[in-house]
């Protein structure tokens, strides 16, 4: 076994960190700069101290790995992250892919460039990996705080897509002026209900925004909010798709039907969670009725 992992485990352990084995390879792996296969073959990694400093920095604060390498990996590359912005999630790349496969379906009507709108980019994950995989995709992510939008623009500066990602200070569509239009609009907003603050991770609660995590009404406040003026934004024919918590795609799908939508996917996660809900635009703005939501 190799030396310097089982040193790392006894501090964290003996710190009571939670996952200590498997945080203990991520260590080895992303301050160690051991591959699996290096892992494997018990290589001993070049910089022991500033691995161990590092394993006892996590004992200490235990903060979320990611914020304190500075980076959390995210559908292969690095995103910059800090405590402004929420540590992009695996099952987000769910809801990226499936704004990838709309933009492969508007290209096949043969428009050149379409335009996206990400609504809470946070580390701007999904504007980035949208225009990195689409290169037809004008994105413009906005969010309501400016310490998230600079890490998102840092972030676009590093993948070399400033050209086709700009970000925006918005309350939601506060600052979307009326004659701009989306041809998808992606949203992953907050929605953890309020009341379950006390069953989140110790990670979580304690260390990402409250902003980013929270929202009333079971939980459903933006959804509400967003698919109440999305008429406005999304182009006839153009998509809406959002990320959510289990238990939360029914409601969005009967809010996307009673305002213009037509639902064309609800796509489950690895653990069989409804995770993500997409919607076709149908109705032209003016023919929608505002008045369930
Ligand atoms: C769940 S995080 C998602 C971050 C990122 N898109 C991701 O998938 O990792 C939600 C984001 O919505 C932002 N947000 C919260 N309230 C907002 C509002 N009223 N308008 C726009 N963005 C908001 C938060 O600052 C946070 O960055």
């Amino acid at each position: 076994m190799n030396e310097t992992l089982n040193e790392i485990k006894k501090i964290l352990n003996d710190a009571n960190v939670d996952e200590a084995n498997v945080k203990a390879r991520i260590i080895l792996r992303e301050v160690g700069n051991l591959s699996v296969e290096d892992m494997l073959l018990q290589k001993e990694v070049q910089n022991k101290d500033e691995v161990l400093n590092f394993a006892r920095k996590l004992a200490e604060t235990k903060a979320p790995i990611q914020y304190l390498l500075g980076y959390a990996n995210f559908m292969g590359e690095k995103f910059i992250v800090n405590s402004s912005t929420l540590i992009p999630r695996d099952e987000t790349e769910i809801l990226v892919n499936c704004a990838l496969d709309k933009i492969n379906k508007l290209k096949e009507k043969k428009q050149d460039t379409i335009n996206i709108l990400d609504i809470g980019t946070g580390s701007g994950c999904i504007a980035c990996m949208i225009a990195k995989n689409a290169p037809e995709a004008e994105v413009l992510g906005v969010d309501v705080s400016s310490d998230a939008l600079q890490v998102a623009l840092e972030n676009a500066q590093k993948l070399d897509l400033i050209k086709r990602v700009v970000y925006r200070k918005s309350d939601i569509f506060s600052a979307i002026r009326g004659s701009e239009k989306f041809d998808v609009v992606v949203s992953n907003p907050p929605y953890i209900k309020e009341e379950d603050y006390k069953n989140l991770d110790i990670e979580v609660r304690e260390f990402e925004p409250k902003s980013a995590l929270f929202a009333k009404d079971d939980g459903l406040e933006f959804y509400k909010k967003i698919i109440k003026n999305a008429a406005k934004y999304v182009n006839y024919d153009g998509y809406i798709a959002f990320e959510c918590a289990k238990g939360q795609a029914g409601s969005i799908c009967i809010l996307l039907e009673r305002n213009g939508f037509l639902v064309t996917d609800v796509i489950k996660d690895l653990a069989g969670i409804d995770r993500v809900v997409a919607a076709r635009m149908i109705l032209v703005s003016d023919e929608v009725d505002y008045t369930f939501v």
